[in-house]
């Protein structure tokens, strides 16, 4: 059912898919419009388990939020965050302060929204290609109560970016972060030279939307990220991430193209 709260917030057209929306409705959420069902069913009759995959990799989010929790940090900057509902970082660490940000307006606008006036919460515009400067503007600062040793989340963003895109945002974080900070990411792989039809319109789509959605192998995703270091925990599928059985993922699941995500909790030493 559509969203009638959501119809209200400025600039919000319930006629144009929206990528935020369309993920709300692979995750089981409210937020979202006919037209953003519309477009997530054609996307699962391509590829059909990516329902399944989505669901994990918010899953490890949480999980990853719990972990730095009981590590002790109480500043989390999250990136490319999409929309921020009730099973976001901020409902898992209501004590900690959680920044928000996205490139999409419209996300921004509804995120804002529905943080309403929580004042550990804050929403604002990044594009994670300039997430350095970001990072210096004197409100993030302040937001932050001038903090840097921070938790990070980049969750599901990695293949959106071109290698060197990758390789800048993994290095500005680091650069701008104190020793001991910490970083979650999730990383999209597939087998190497195998794509079905179906594969390549899915793929396409993304390009359609003027999105790059380009996959690396983990040993590329791991050297785009340096010089953070996996920590004690190493790189897991999300599947050992989320302490699931191995049965949890079958050979449909990964699209005859062999899909595989993974998740790591990466460190500044
Ligand atoms: C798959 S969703 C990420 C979901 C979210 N991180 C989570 O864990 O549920 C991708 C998000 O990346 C945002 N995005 C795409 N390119 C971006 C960029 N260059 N900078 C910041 N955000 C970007 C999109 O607007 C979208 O909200």
């Amino acid at each position: 059912m559509d969203n009638p709260e959501l119809a209200r917030i400025p600039g919000v057209n319930p006629h144009v898919p929206d990528a935020a929306r369309i993920y709300d409705y692979t995750l089981g959420g409210t937020h979202h419009f006919e037209v953003d069902r519309q477009a997530a069913e054609f996307m699962f009759s391509l590829v059909p388990s990516t329902r399944k995959w989505l669901r994990m990799l918010r899953g490890c989010l949480r999980t990853a939020a719990q972990r730095l929790s009981s590590d002790g940090f109480h500043h989390w900057v999250d990136f490319a965050s999409g929309l921020p509902t009730s099973d976001h970082v901020h409902s898992v660490l209501p004590q900690a302060k959680v920044l928000y940000s996205d490139i999409n307006p419209l996300t921004i606008a509804t995120g804002k929204h529905l943080l309403g006036d929580n004042p550990r919460t804050r929403y604002m515009e990044c594009d994670i290609r300039s997430a350095g400067d970001f990072l210096r503007r004197p409100d993030v600062q302040t937001f932050l109560d001038g903090e840097r040793r921070v938790a990070f989340g980049a969750n599901g963003i990695t293949v959106f970016l071109s290698s060197e895109e990758n390789r800048k945002f993994f290095r500005d974080l680091y650069d701008w972060a104190a020793p001991g900070s910490k970083l979650f990411a999730t990383f999209e792989t597939k087998a190497p030279g195998l794509s079905t039809p179906k594969w390549e319109q899915f793929v396409g789509m993304f390009q359609k939307m003027g999105e790059s959605f380009q996959l690396y192998s983990l040993r590329e995703y791991l050297d785009l990220c340096g010089p953070w270091t996996p920590g004690p925990g190493g790189v897991m599928t999300v599947r050992e991430f989320l302490g699931l059985p191995v049965g949890h993922i079958t050979e449909e699941d990964r699209e005859g193209v062999g899909i595989e995500f993974y998740a790591v909790i990466l460190e500044k030493r």
